[in-house]
């Protein structure tokens, strides 16, 4: 895969999946902007990265002027982006009957409505025949308890990336989401026990938990040459479910 000098934005870049795609895209030539909110967390990627192909920018992408703020970067720079990879989300999780407005609105803020308004505001900036990619989740088709809020953000994200694959056909740019299953990242690793990694990882048909570089590698797939023909696509990376047959 070639990406030199192609402009690759990564919203949610500065740690775990989105860190590890940048890192790629980087290794294989492209220039690279992450955001994040926090900005010593975006200073720490820059320094383990350590290349001048990579670029960050502190924005919170669950607001308008977080967005308004990556719009004018990207204005500013004058160049056309090539991949617009739509990573960034939260997740908290309560059972229905617990859930405050707070926690709902945080999560779809920054799920839901932070990459709507970054897809919108960021087309007249694409180039034609570029390429979008949603980081989803295998939970957008799950039901797990506590998890309602943050899987029908998921569930919705799929909905705007299925629209889009339509509305931006005409100049040829193709829309893909990356569905990931458990992934041992910081954002992953912060919320579940030891105990629960483990009942995770015995779900997968491999019997693992992923790591980063392995959603990474598909992402890259999805932006590339090589999946020209590929728009529309939902690629689970979840070492597959496991099936049992009663004997
Ligand atoms: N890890 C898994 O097991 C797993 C499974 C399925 C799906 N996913 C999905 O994969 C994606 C990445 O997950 P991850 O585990 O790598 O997460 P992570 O380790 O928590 O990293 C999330 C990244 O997004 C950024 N971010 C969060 N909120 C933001 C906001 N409002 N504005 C801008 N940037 C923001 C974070 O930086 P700041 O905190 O500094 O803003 C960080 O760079 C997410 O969409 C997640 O739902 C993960």
């Amino acid at each position: 895969m070639n990406f030199t000098n192609k402009n690759v934005i990564i919203v949610g870049g500065s740690q775990g999946i989105g860190l590890a795609t940048a890192k790629a895209f980087i290794q294989h030539g492209a220039i690279v902007l992450i955001t994040g909110r926090n900005a010593e967390t975006l200073q720490k990627a820059a320094e383990e990265i350590n290349s001048p192909n990579l670029q960050t920018l502190a924005a919170d992408t669950s607001n308008m002027n977080g967005i308004a703020k990556l719009e004018k970067w990207v204005a500013e720079g004058g160049k056309k982006v090539d991949v617009l990879y739509l990573n960034a989300a939260i997740g908290v999780y309560a059972a229905i009957q617990d859930v405050t407005e707070a926690e709902f609105d945080a999560q779809f803020n920054t799920n839901v409505k932070g990459h709507f308004f970054t897809l919108q505001k960021l087309i007249p900036h694409l180039a034609d025949a570029s390429s979008v990619i949603f980081t989803s989740s295998r939970v957008a088709t799950a039901a797990g308890v506590t998890s309602s809020v943050y899987s029908a953000s998921k569930a919705a994200l799929n909905k705007i990336a299925d629209v889009a694959v339509n509305e931006l056909a005409e100049r040829k740019i193709r829309v893909n989401i990356v569905s990931p299953g458990p992934i041992q990242t910081p954002g992953l690793l912060s919320v579940v026990s030891k105990e629960i990694q483990n009942f995770l990882a015995s779900r997968s048909a491999l019997q693992r938990l992923g790591n980063a570089d392995e959603v990474a590698n598909t992402v890259l797939f999805l932006a590339s040459d090589g999946a020209a023909y590929i728009n529309g696509a939902d690629i689970a990376v979840d070492g597959g479910s496991i099936q049992y047959m009663l004997k």
